[in-house]
């Protein structure tokens, strides 16, 4: 049985703009992981930079920068068994021109930079993500594990 894991979550400014926001956050309830913490804002160009700064070298750096803060955001915090590889299943792969069907980025993106979601790709990441975004006191367990 897998680990309960947190992981960190973005609804991107293109899926929020399309009015998806609340399917995407129901199929992470649907399968089973818990939202323990939300919100929506609009990232700055430096916090969109420091968010992103492990891709800072690559060609595609300013154009995500770009669309990152192009609009409104929701962050999420989930727990679950798993979380980290599930919510990546979940999105499918980063192309959205590639993606299945039945996948967040293949239902909702459009192509390899608007795919409208994020998902942290491993135990240390997840902490440092969402603790850019969230403080300890705006995380709160599911009432299950209290
Ligand atoms: P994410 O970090 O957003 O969950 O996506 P990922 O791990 O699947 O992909 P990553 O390689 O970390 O890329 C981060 C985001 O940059 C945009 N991107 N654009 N134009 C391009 O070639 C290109 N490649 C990546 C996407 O928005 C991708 O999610
Ligand atoms: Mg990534």
């Amino acid at each position: 049985m897998a680990e309960t894991e947190r992981s960190f979550a973005i609804i991107k400014p293109d899926a929020v703009a399309k009015g998806v926001t609340g399917e995407i956050l129901a199929r992470i309830e649907s399968n089973g992981l818990a939202i323990i913490a939300l919100k929506r804002l609009q990232l700055s160009e430096q916090e969109a930079r420091g968010f992103y700064a492990v891709h800072k070298e690559r060609p595609f750096f300013k154009d995500l920068v770009a669309f990152m803060t192009s609009g409104p955001i929701v962050a999420v915090v989930l727990e679950g068994e798993g979380a980290i590889g599930k919510w990546r299943d979940l999105m499918g792969p980063t192309n959205s021109d590639e993606a299945p069907k039945g996948t967040i980025r293949g239902d909702f993106g459009t192509d390899i930079e608007r795919n409208a979601s994020h998902g942290s790709d491993a135990p240390e990441t997840a902490r440092l993500e969402i603790s850019y975004f969230f403080n300890a006191t705006e995380i709160q367990a599911p009432v299950e594990a209290l």
